[in-house]
């Protein structure tokens, strides 16, 4: 359920026999507790015996080492990004929890959203060679289309959110806008350029409210062109984003993952799963404090058990 590439890829992935399964973590809204759910999710799966590497992608704000307790010294995204190491494996780390791997994020590089199409390339292809079973990466803020198509070429795409709703509507936009870039490439590919515009107009709502939903774009662009439309619903119906709702403390709050999934379904024609609820917990803060991942300063919490819980779904999945 949570299988994000499209049929073709997949089929690749199947002949490929090392295959590392990549784990995205995203999400528009800074402060939302990206990071900290990357680091613990990845000493949870760590702890079941699978060997996990982490990456700090979060480039120009990279702070993933303090949350794992680890000095920003050593070899960095910067030394691969800047050429002075030939290969990314050489920049991959030992941590001092068994089966954990990890590549600090640069500091001199810019940020994701800058990042030039030749070295987001790849960096992307370097990525995927990795030798590990799982491979988590922390995407930072933004929803620039780098931030995407990172995103793009993992397994299982993680977006945050907190149960604000400013930070709801990031995500939601976040979403649509990974949605729009499928289409738009499916289309182009599919040299449909009349339905290609279409899209674009649907893209603005205030606009074009008689193209508000997805339901409504693919009616109108149904007269236009069925085959690029039966392709569409297909890419569509292949996309499921796992929406995470950080920091919940109310009742009301365990819900706002349903309302998402609602909007996205109703608007977007997308499913999305709510693949976790994790709880606002004092001892977050503590461990940040301590620098020691959650996991190991705390690993009673509620915090902890979810991130577990959510470890469990993951390697299973
Ligand atoms: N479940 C939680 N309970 C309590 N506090 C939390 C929780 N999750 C995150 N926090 C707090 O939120 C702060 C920000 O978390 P984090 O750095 O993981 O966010 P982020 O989304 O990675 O931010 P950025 O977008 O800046 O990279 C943490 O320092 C921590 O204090
Ligand atoms: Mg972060």
């Amino acid at each position: 359920m949570f299988d994000n590439r499209d049929g073709e890829q997949k089929n690749r992935d199947n002949n490929n026999k090392s295959l590392l399964k990549v784990v995205a973590v995203a999400g528009p809204k800074g402060g939302v507790g990206k990071s900290t759910i990357s680091a613990n999710l990845a000493i949870s799966l760590a702890s079941m015996g699978k060997k996990v590497i982490l990456a700090d992608l979060d480039l120009g704000a990279a702070n993933l080492h303090a949350l794992l307790g680890l000095r920003d010294s050593g070899q960095t995204l910067d030394d691969f990004i800047l050429k002075k190491v030939k290969n990314l494996s050489d920049v991959v780390r030992s941590t001092e929890i068994q089966n954990l791997k990890f590549i600090c994020g640069g500091s001199q590089i810019p940020n994701i959203a800058n990042m030039p199409y030749q070295q987001k390339v790849k960096l992307i292809n370097h990525l995927q060679k990795l030798e590990s079973d799982i491979l988590i990466i922390d995407l930072g803020a933004g929803s620039s289309y780098n931030v995407v198509d990172f995103s793009f070429i993992a397994h299982k795409g993680l977006f945050v959110t907190t149960p604000e709703v400013t930070s709801l509507m990031n995500l939601y936009s976040f979403i649509k806008s990974s949605v729009f870039r499928r289409l738009g490439f499916l289309f182009k590919s599919e040299k449909a350029g009349d339905v290609l515009q279409l899209l674009e107009e649907a893209k603005d709502v205030d606009a074009n409210p008689h193209l508000n939903t997805m339901g409504k774009f693919f009616s109108a662009a149904d007269k236009i062109d069925e085959d690029a439309v039966r392709s569409a619903k297909k890419v569509l119906s292949e996309f499921s984003p796992n929406i995470i709702v950080n920091r919940v403390q109310t009742a009301g709050d365990a819900n706002v993952g349903a309302v998402l999934q609602g909007l996205t379904d109703k608007y977007l024609g997308v499913q999305s799963h709510l693949v976790a609820n994790l709880p606002d917990d004092s001892s977050v803060k503590q461990s940040i404090n301590k620098m020691k991942p959650v996991m190991v300063n705390a690993p009673a919490s509620g915090f902890a058990r979810s991130v577990n819980n959510l470890a469990a779904n993951l390697a299973a999945g």
